[in-house]
């Protein structure tokens, strides 16, 4: 898309959703730069071979769609241009590619306890093998506590905020502070926000990762994965990203940037649905209480209200301890929600969370997931109630 002049008003996320990438003239007209299919591009003559004169030279390094997504992310994520914004195949693979890009054997990284598990997996198993040793801090943990925990070879600082199972919320700008003054990077798994209502790199990360899988393409249909950098990890990230030969499948990448265009109305209403489905659970009983950031009962409400535009659809909520045999009448006559190990599609889930760790502080229970989708409420409020009734119905007690 083409910079508004300086003396233009700033564009909207909205708007700029619906313009970022295209280029319409490119492609006789075409709204939507097509779906390019290409692993061969050729070149006119020997010397334009030669020169790599233009931006497209080899299908894994760039296409035109491939492009056209890349430059809508960095636009929202607030970063220069499409060359900070690299694709791969799934969230997972972005996320190895930006630790990659910055660790090195022998150093020390700080990683929250609340993140996704499969990353957590990739620290213990494969950085561990690298000589990397990875140590966890509390994901609600405040700077001067963190800040103890580097050390001279301390060269990442991962945060997941909030975490996608726990739902604790981090101080990202503290937190990448006391990163920089330890002369460590920052990154930020920032799929549940998306950069509609968090952007990292304007809070201290250095890089920031998207699994695209969620909401950015929205449609529980495409797996996908971006890490946009600041310009100082420009490089390191581009050249990490081209050694382990990643890239963004097209068709992907073009199911990703259908779904993009729709992004800021479809999170308006996976908010709404999510907090009335939040406040609905905290009037149950059944229910010893909600983990939803933008809830004034979460612990750290102040801290998503200072730093987030909004919410997403993804909240946790623990059930007083019950038997199985109750939890499965609930969940397996559920008539909505679907059970499923993702979240972000349009479609609302809900699932038994298991997370690593206890949660800080909280009595015992069984912590359940809800993603709310982009149904009626009122539909999904009552066939949570009906799944209620059958887990209350069930239970000795
Ligand atoms: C917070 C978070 N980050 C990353 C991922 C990984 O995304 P993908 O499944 O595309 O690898 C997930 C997937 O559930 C996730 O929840």
């Amino acid at each position: 898309m083409k910079e508004p002049k300086p003396s233009a008003p700033r564009l909207g996320s909205a708007t700029r959703l619906a313009h970022a990438g295209r280029e319409s003239s490119a492609h006789h007209g075409a709204v939507n730069v097509p779906l390019y299919r290409a692993s061969t591009l050729l070149f006119p003559t020997l010397k334009a071979m030669r020169d790599r004169a233009r931006a497209f030279t080899y299908g894994r390094k760039l296409t035109p769609t491939t492009k056209a997504l890349a430059e809508t992310i960095a636009e929202l994520e607030g970063a220069e241009d499409y060359r900070h914004t690299v694709l791969a195949p799934s969230g997972l693979s972005a996320i190895s590619c930006a630790i990659l890009s910055v660790v090195k054997s022998g150093d020390h990284i700080l990683v929250s306890d609340g993140v996704y598990n499969p990353t957590r997996l990739f620290c213990d198993e494969f950085l561990s093998r690298m000589g990397v040793e990875t140590e966890y801090f509390d994901p609600a943990a405040r700077a001067e506590s963190l800040s103890a925990m580097f050390r001279e070879k301390t060269a990442l600082l991962f945060l997941e905020s909030p975490s996608s199972l726990t739902f604790e919320m981090q101080d990202a700008g503290a937190l990448a502070e006391v990163a920089r003054r330890h002369r460590a990077r920052t990154i930020m798994d920032n799929t549940w926000a998306t950069p509609l209502f968090f952007r990292p790199l304007l809070h201290g990360a250095d890089l920031s990762v998207q699994a695209a899988t969620k909401y950015l393409s929205g449609h529980s249909d495409t797996l996908l994965g971006s890490v946009t950098a600041t310009s100082a990890m420009r490089r390191a990230l581009s050249r990490t990203h081209r050694q382990l030969g990643l890239c963004g499948p097209a068709d992907e990448a073009y199911m990703t940037l259908r779904g993009l265009r729709t992004l800021s109305l479809r999170m308006a209403r996976h908010q709404e649905t999510g907090l009335a489905l939040a406040r609905f659970l905290e009037s149950r009983a059944e229910i010893s209480h909600v983990l939803h950031p933008a809830l004034p009962s979460h612990r750290q409400h102040e801290l998503w209200r200072r730093d987030f535009s909004g919410a997403a659809g993804l909240f946790g909520a623990v059930l007083n301890p019950v038997e199985e045999r109750a939890l499965s009448a609930m969940f397996d006559g559920m008539r909505l929600f679907g059970m499923g190990y993702s979240w972000g599609g349009f479609e609302s889930l809900l699932t038994v969370a298991e997370p690593d760790r206890a949660l800080t502080g909280e009595a015992e229970g069984v912590l359940i997931r809800i993603h709310a989708g982009l149904e009626d409420a009122s539909d999904l409020i009552e066939d949570l109630a009906a799944g209620l009734d059958r887990l209350s119905a069930n239970s000795n007690g």
